[in-house]
């Protein structure tokens, strides 16, 4: 790797991290609190997500440190403790921003690892930060961790930090865990520092995808270009054993479950079919205002069937929550615009006054809003173009205790790999949403109990602190163990093309 030039001074970064006493230590891009300016006042609060809950209880037991990104360039101080867990801030200046976050991070390697949906954009100077940011991230850790402690480290903005925490702290048990898809070979390469981004990744003891594919386009990759050796699981390059596979990330199905069982969420839930104008069926989207996600395709869908008759203003009503995300990216801003397009035309073509047939909020929804938005609607629609998982559709799945609720769901995201109840659709073939929503429409009720039985035993097989468990224990045993036994053998386009795969 070149020598580094530190545009922050790390000197002062460091001085309030806890040095070389952390047991475990997370590094992720983000803290799991951010920063929420409320009139005048500002306040940390937690940032909600399985990730945060699945490892908090691992932190708070295991005297560990969560290093990251507060998300806020400018000089607010992040408090050190977060629930019990240490915290140490990694300062990213406005530029850094720019050319690290939505440059490198989210303009390159997201649309890249996302089938290319958008053309990826490579430039050197991103290219420069990306290093230096993973970089600082890595010496964070590396001045943190105590004598043979474990370090895990979370997501596509972090690849190159295993092999440069490895250079550092060669004592150290390093996990990679990548929430997003991993493309194949005919899109990876695409990458002018494919060599050093598998090198970075080779520099943990053990790799964790979404699904078995993605491993295997990984570790296909890693022999092809670096010349590891090895299969799909068990690789060596450069004296060492790295081990890859599957670890399918969940929700948390006990907080799931006691917000299902809250009497003020199930009131909201009726309320909100009041509100609706009681119609017969409510349809639901629950996306980040993401490119990737299929909203535009699906509403079209949806919008030629209110066109055709088959939907009716009053008898059918959408509810789209579109969350605020990346919004200083070009392409977001334009997919905001055109999605603002589509549910502009489709109330203006086919409600009437008191019953437009789509209602959309663009803004955060807090977690018990959510669970009453699944409980009131009878068909949620996930249909995002590529997903490392989707956790809204299984979050859907796990409140649906009555086993009514139909999930549409697209064969790209890696929960369909799981969730072989649902009405399975590619997101690219609009009559193909048309009719699986349509076959949904019509579904018996014990179809739809069936369908919705056999994911939730999926579902409830474990949660999401199973899930950070299996991968430690898995990293710590040194085993190649994965949760590949975990898929639903009977899935056959996951098993058998280039399909990698929410979000975690
Ligand atoms: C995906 C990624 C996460 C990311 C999240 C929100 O889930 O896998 O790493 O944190 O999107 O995106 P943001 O850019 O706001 O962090």
């Amino acid at each position: 790797m070149e020598p580094i030039d530190e545009a922050i001074d790390e000197r002062a970064l460091f001085a309030r991290a806890p040095s070389g006493t952390a047991d475990f230590v997370v590094i992720a891009n983000r803290l799991p609190i951010h920063h929420s300016p409320t009139q005048g006042t500002s306040e940390w609060r937690p940032s909600p997500g399985g990730l945060v809950t699945a490892l908090t209880s691992v932190l708070q037991s295991r005297n560990g440190l969560w290093i990251g990104w507060p998300g806020v360039s400018d000089d607010i101080e992040a408090p050190c403790t977060f629930e019990g867990i240490a915290l140490s801030a990694v300062a990213i200046s406005a530029d850094e921003y720019e050319e690290f976050y939505l440059g490198f991070s989210n303009a390159t390697l997201w649309p890249l690892y996302h089938d290319a949906i958008r053309a990826p954009t490579f430039h050197r100077a991103w290219w420069a930060t990306y290093q230096r940011i993973n970089h600082r991230f890595a010496t964070a850790a590396a001045r943190s961790v105590a004598p043979n402690g474990t370090v895990w480290i979370h997501d596509y903005q972090l690849q190159l930090v295993p092999a440069m925490l490895r250079a550092m702290r060669p004592d150290v048990r390093i996990g990679f865990f990548l929430h997003i898809p991993f493309p194949p070979s005919e899109l990876f390469t695409q990458l002018p520092w494919r060599r050093e981004l598998i090198t970075g990744l080779l520099g943990a003891d053990l790799i964790g995808f979404q699904v078995p594919h993605a491993a295997s386009n990984f570790s296909r990759i890693a022999r092809r270009l670096v010349g590891a050796t090895g299969t799909d699981s068990v690789l060596h390059y450069d004296g060492r054993v790295i081990r890859a596979g599957a670890f399918p990330i969940t929700v948390d199905t006990t907080l799931i479950t006691a917000t299902v069982a809250d009497r003020r969420v199930r009131e909201r839930a009726a309320e909100i079919r009041r509100d609706l104008g009681n119609p017969e069926v409510v349809l639901l989207g629950v996306d980040r205002l993401d490119y990737t996600k299929g909203i535009q395709q699906r509403l079209t869908a949806v919008s030629e069937m209110f066109a055709s008759g088959e939907l009716v203003a009053g008898t059918h009503v959408v509810v789209q929550v579109a969350v605020p995300s990346r919004e200083s990216d070009a392409h977001y801003d334009l997919e905001r615009h055109n999605l603002e397009q589509v549910v502009s035309a489709m109330n203006g073509d086919h409600g009437f006054v008191g019953s437009p047939v789509i209602h959309y909020l663009h803004q955060n929804m807090p977690f018990e809003e959510l669970v009453a938005l699944y409980l009131a609607a009878d068909i949620m629609l996930v249909t995002p173009f590529r997903d490392g998982m989707n956790l809204v559709a299984k979050e859907y799945v796990a409140c649906r205790e009555d086993l009514t609720g139909k999930l549409i769901l697209s064969e790209f995201a890696g929960a369909a790999a799981e969730l072989r109840g649902a009405f399975m659709v590619n997101p690219h073939d609009l009559d193909g949403i048309k009719e699986s929503i349509s076959l949904a429409l019509k579904a018996a009720p014990s179809e739809i109990r069936a369908r919705m039985l056999r994911m939730r035993r999926k579902v409830f097989r474990r949660d999401v602190s199973d899930w950070a468990q299996s991968f430690l224990s898995a990293l710590n045993s040194g085993s190649a163990a994965s949760e590949s036994h975990e898929f639903d053998q009977s899935s056959s386009i996951n098993s058998a093309t280039d399909v990698a795969t929410r979000e975690g």
